[in-house]
């Protein structure tokens, strides 16, 4: 214990000696001190069915799920790591007031949320609210990333390539989406096929293959009787799937903090379609195996490596994006990748016998362990908090002597 608390201030006392608020040289110094000596909150999505969770039930235009067991995947990396005070609690009515009895400096949101709109950023706004600083989108970015309607509208401004929508509402649009004012302008010269989804979805549930536009009425309207939300029809775009992560500049590998010149791109898998597979099969119906990705290979697919990455660094620069996003991407008949989605809170199993994660499953390639991805996505945050200056950083100063 002793020993611990002597680590503990000799690197907080080396921490502030070496660091300013402008040199990062010795982040990993900073990092390391930080990890010792703050109370973290990993949040993972509440239960809207258990005791206290919420005043009313409403219903999960997101397709609901705790996340609890990657919460613990972090928390249990985070205490490898050296971060010696962590907590699990989940994102629901009691969250603020575990997180001061916990005395919490910090959270990493690893939640979709409990129930209603936008939920995958009330956690964020919360947090906002209580001035608490944490790992992840802030809530207006993580809501936008999260509708896939709205993110595609920011595509368009950035000028990536995205399929060609709409977005249905039988309330606002009560007749067949063929005849939606928008569809002859996007779909006038299309015989490709279609998909049908939710616009805030997750996991390729409720995600619908159609072929014929005379069907859409109906998928659509199936579609939207799960989810009481909009529904995105889309151009089927029928090449290869890939997925590609990306995060802020600060990255960890093998021990060594560095600090690139731009957003760290990572993780280039494909992901691997069954011959009538039209649309990835559900991590929750089939888990992602190695049988299912494949990294990239820098020499073999050199082409889409550098397309993918380009797409993953223009993204982050321009919405603009502070923490780790992954695109799923997919290729037409040419070779052409258009964006599907950027997932605001990626999967971050750690790979263990049975399943893997499409991030985990690219790490190898850049010599990255589950702790140095885990290590990165804290130290970008801690660094970009130290950094701002705002009150918001105050705890975070006190807590390091600065
Ligand atoms: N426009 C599209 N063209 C081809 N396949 C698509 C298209 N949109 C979605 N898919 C398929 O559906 C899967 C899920 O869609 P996605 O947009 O990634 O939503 P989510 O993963 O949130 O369910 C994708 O991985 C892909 O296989
Ligand atoms: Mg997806």
């Amino acid at each position: 214990m002793l020993r611990t608390r002597e680590i503990a201030d000799a690197s907080r006392h080396e921490a502030k000696q070496k660091t300013s608020r402008t040199d990062w040289a010795h982040l990993d110094l900073l990092t390391a001190s930080l990890l010792q000596q703050v109370r973290l909150a990993v949040v993972y999505g509440g239960d809207k069915a258990t005791d206290s969770a919420v005043l009313k039930q409403t219903r999960n235009p997101r397709s609901w799920k705790s996340y609890q067991s990657v919460a613990q995947n972090i928390a249990d990396a985070m205490g490898r790591l050296g971060a010696r005070n962590v907590v699990l609690i989940p994102d629901d009515m009691r969250l603020a007031s575990r997180l001061k009895d916990e005395r919490i400096h910090m959270a990493w949101l690893n939640t979709g949320g409990v129930q209603g709109r936008s939920s995958i950023g009330h956690a964020a706004s919360q947090l906002e609210m209580l001035g608490i600083p944490y790992v992840g989108h802030d809530p207006l970015t993580a809501a936008v990333l999260d509708n896939k309607f709205f993110f595609k509208r920011q595509l368009l401004a950035i000028g990536i390539p995205t399929a060609p929508f709409i977005v249905w509402h039988p309330v606002s649009c009560p007749m067949d989406p063929v005849r939606h004012r928008q569809f002859a302008r996007f779909f006038r010269d299309w015989n490709g096929g279609f998909i049908v989804k939710p616009v805030t979805g997750r996991a390729s549930l409720h995600v619908h293959h159609v072929e014929n536009a005379s069907d859409l009425a109906d998928v659509a309207m199936a579609v939207f009787d799960i989810t009481r939300n909009d529904v995105l029809i889309e151009a089927y775009i029928p090449g290869r799937e890939y997925c590609v992560a990306v995060a802020g500049p600060v990255v960890s590998r093998a021990g060594k903090m560095e600090r690139l010149p731009g957003p760290f791109t990572f993780a280039g898998v494909e992901r691997v379609l069954g011959q009538n597979e039209r649309v990835f099969t559900s991590m929750d119906v089939t888990p992602i195996t190695k049988e299912r990705v494949r990294p990239l290979d820098p020499k073999v697919d050199a082409f889409v490596l550098d397309a993918l990455d380009d797409l993953g660094a223009t993204l982050y620069k321009e919405m603009p994006l502070k923490t780790l996003v992954r695109l799923d991407v997919r290729a037409d008949h040419a070779g052409k990748l258009f964006v599907l989605e950027a997932n605001p809170k990626p999967d971050l199993k750690a790979p263990d016998a049975t399943a893997t994660s499409l991030i985990c499953e690219g790490l190898d390639r850049f010599s990255m362990t589950y702790d140095d991805l885990i290590l990165s996505i804290f130290a970008n945050r801690a660094a970009e908090l130290l950094e701002d200056g705002g009150s918001i950083t105050e705890s975070l100063d006190q807590l390091l002597n600065r």
